[in-house]
């Protein structure tokens, strides 16, 4: 791809980058996303499988569709879009990760600072008091297979963010504050339909930054942003890497 002149311009002036991560950043590793077709939301329902509502109703269902993502997850490798954006944190004086996904593979490709604004499959708490799980469990038929917390004997469940729940508060008012302030905001593999992350490139663009979104198809953020690249993030990432190692390394 030829980048502008423009889009050369911003990432030499940039200090500070802020990156959004959601699902389509890992497809290339094989993760479903949720909202394309045959994603996982066009398959199950998610207040079935992603609220407390849901957990509190049927426990053993979450618990099997959460351990079966962590077993894909683990099994997966991070794609060239989380090795890029691992290596871009070394050409910026300020960069911030902020990822929706809760499968560790930026982690895994070496980011050193994730925010992970939904949580993570990998951790467990009491669903009742909170108390973290960090034992390791396998899931089986039966609800007794579930483990119960040992202070109050509540059910543990993933430490993920559920629809209704809040966010962490110090992932996401770390967020909203860098998103403000940034010079370039990448918005990569989201939707954009799942607040409060579908804010954060609207912040970035009051506070005066340019924002850049990469995803293969078109979003209801698209129309607001400075630049919209219709391509994988596997793809066009390590490219966007290589423009920047040229131009910081000069
Ligand atoms: P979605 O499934 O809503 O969106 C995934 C986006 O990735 C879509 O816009 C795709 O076009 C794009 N995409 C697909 N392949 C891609 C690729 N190779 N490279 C780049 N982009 C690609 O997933 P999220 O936006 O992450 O929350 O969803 C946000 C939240 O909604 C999730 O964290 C999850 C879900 O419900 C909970 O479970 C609470």
């Amino acid at each position: 791809m030829d980048f502008s002149l423009d889009f050369i311009e911003i990432i030499k002036k940039s200090q500070k980058v802020v990156i959004l991560t959601g699902a389509g950043v890992s497809r290339e590793s094989g993760l479903d996303t949720f909202r394309d077709a045959g994603g996982y939301w066009s398959k199950y329902n998610p207040y079935e499988l992603a609220s407390p509502q849901g957990f509190r109703a049927n426990p053993l269902l979450v618990w099997q569709w959460y351990q079966a993502r962590k077993i894909i997850a683990s099994q997966a490798e991070p794609n060239p879009g989380h090795n890029a954006i691992a290596e871009m944190e070394n050409y910026f004086p300020e960069f911030y990760l902020f990822t929706q996904n809760v499968d560790r593979l930026h982690h895994r490709a070496g980011s050193k600072k994730v925010h992970e604004l939904h949580g993570t499959i990998f951790e467990s708490h009491c669903f009742d008091c909170g108390l973290p799980y960090p034992q390791d469990f396998e899931i089986g038929e039966t609800l007794a297979t579930i483990p119960r917390c040992p202070e109050c004997n509540g059910y543990v469940r993933p430490s993920v963010v559920w629809f209704g729940e809040s966010l962490p508060y110090e992932a996401l008012s770390m967020a909203y504050q860098k998103s403000q302030s940034c010079d370039l905001f990448l918005t990569i593999g989201t939707s954009s339909e799942v607040y409060p992350a579908a804010n954060l490139p609207h912040q970035a663009i009051y506070g005066g930054a340019y924002v850049m979104e990469i995803n293969p198809n078109e979003t209801s953020f698209t129309r607001d942003s400075n630049l919209s690249i219709r391509q994988k993030s596997g793809e066009i990432l390590p490219e966007i890497l290589r423009i920047i190692k040229e131009i910081k390394v000069k």
